[in-house]
């Protein structure tokens, strides 16, 4: 085949094995149901469903509102520091087997502290297990804090607040939640106090939002990485831009699917992204609620837009080198790309 394998079902063992990087995961979205049943009867949480069918049923979403509504759902079964790292563990194993490398990995605060539970018992939670999947496996992370940008500007102050004794384990604040209405410049002075605490900034824009809110990212909250993004390619001069500075995007197929952002597979635009020069990358968003971990997410785009060994590799690379870990790291998960594509001719 001119995409340089012999088949479908190769290219699907390369992408198994391809060293990665996943950059967009909402670990609150990786709760499958299977485990919010087992923490409802653990907690005694009443769940408005009576089985995993019934939940796995419920994920028909039309838009994005539609999906946060029933996450925010899920997530009242999240109470101690046992249920975070269980969570946070089952999402590190899983996609360990699909040979990921390294996690960025956000966290909704905001959805547990209105509920009552400790900011401290999220962290303590998230961060135990990947201190674990760092001694097991040699996984490495970085946790970002995200935002709601349904609520206030000074309720997003009062939470970076609340993370100031934990700075040491938070590498960056994100911005997400229901994007339509909650333009980025809403969250500008909170952004700008994050970065002189030298935090990264990345923002959730383009995924629903439209060029303009890409623009106020960039421009007003001076982001290091865009989440999702597809929407500047309805801006020629914003796509040059995006590519010119090398901006990473961190692009989700399954969860532009499932939210209606495509309706179909073959229309995609990753490939038409890595045609205009933009340093896009595979994400799988919200896995529990999606479909599918980071390789399900690159099956199913390259087999819809018939991606090449070089496009693949391309992403593998982006994830990388799009990540916050320090130069000489991400050289090491290169040459381990370089080594795969060697072995596998
Ligand atoms: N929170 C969890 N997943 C999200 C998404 N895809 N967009 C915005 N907010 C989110
Ligand atoms: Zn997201």
């Amino acid at each position: 085949m001119s995409n340089g394998f012999a088949s479908a079902a190769d290219r699907r063992e390369f992408i198994a094995g391809l060293p990665k990087a996943e950059l967009h995961l909402h670990i609150e979205g990786s709760l499958e149901p299977e485990l919010m049943f087992a923490l409802a009867e653990r907690n005694g949480v009443a769940i408005p469903f009576s089985s995993v069918e019934e939940v796995r049923a419920a994920y028909a979403f039309s838009n994005l509102q539609d999906f946060l509504d029933i996450y925010y759902q899920g997530m009242a079964v999240l109470l101690t520091e046992n249920d975070f790292y269980d969570l946070t563990m089952a999402y590190l194993a899983r996609v360990h087997a699909d040979a990921v490398r390294h996690v960025e990995i956000f966290f909704d605060p905001q959805g547990h502290t209105e509920r009552g539970v400790a900011f401290a018992t999220v962290i303590g939670g998230i961060t135990r297990a990947l201190d674990a999947a760092q001694a097991q496996w040699g996984m490495s992370s970085r946790l970002i804090m995200c935002f709601l940008r349904h609520l206030s500007e000074a309720e997003a102050e009062a939470t970076l607040d609340q993370a100031l004794p934990h700075l040491e384990r938070i590498h960056g604040v994100g911005l997400d939640s229901s994007e339509n209405g909650h333009p980025p410049a809403k969250f500008a002075r909170v952004f700008a106090r994050a970065r002189s605490l030298g935090l990264k900034l990345v923002a959730h824009a383009g995924e629903e939002g439209p060029p303009a809110y890409v623009y106020e990212a960039l421009d007003v909250l001076g982001v290091d990485r865009i989440d999702h993004g597809n929407r500047s390619l309805e801006d020629p001069a914003l796509v040059a831009r995006l590519a010119a500075s090398g901006m990473t995007l961190t692009v989700c197929p399954l969860s532009n699917l499932k939210l209606c952002v495509v309706d179909d597979l073959h229309a995609h635009p990753l490939k038409t992204m890595l045609d205009a020069g933009l340093a896009a990358t595979v994400n799988s968003d919200d896995p529990a609620y999606f479909g599918g971990y980071v390789n399900a997410n690159f099956i199913g785009v390259a087999d819809a837009l018939d991606l090449s060994r070089e496009e693949l590799l391309a992403l593998a690379r982006n994830s990388f080198t799009g990540s916050f870990l320090p130069d000489n790291e991400q050289g090491a998960h290169l040459a381990a790309i370089d080594a795969w594509n060697r072995a596998h001719p």
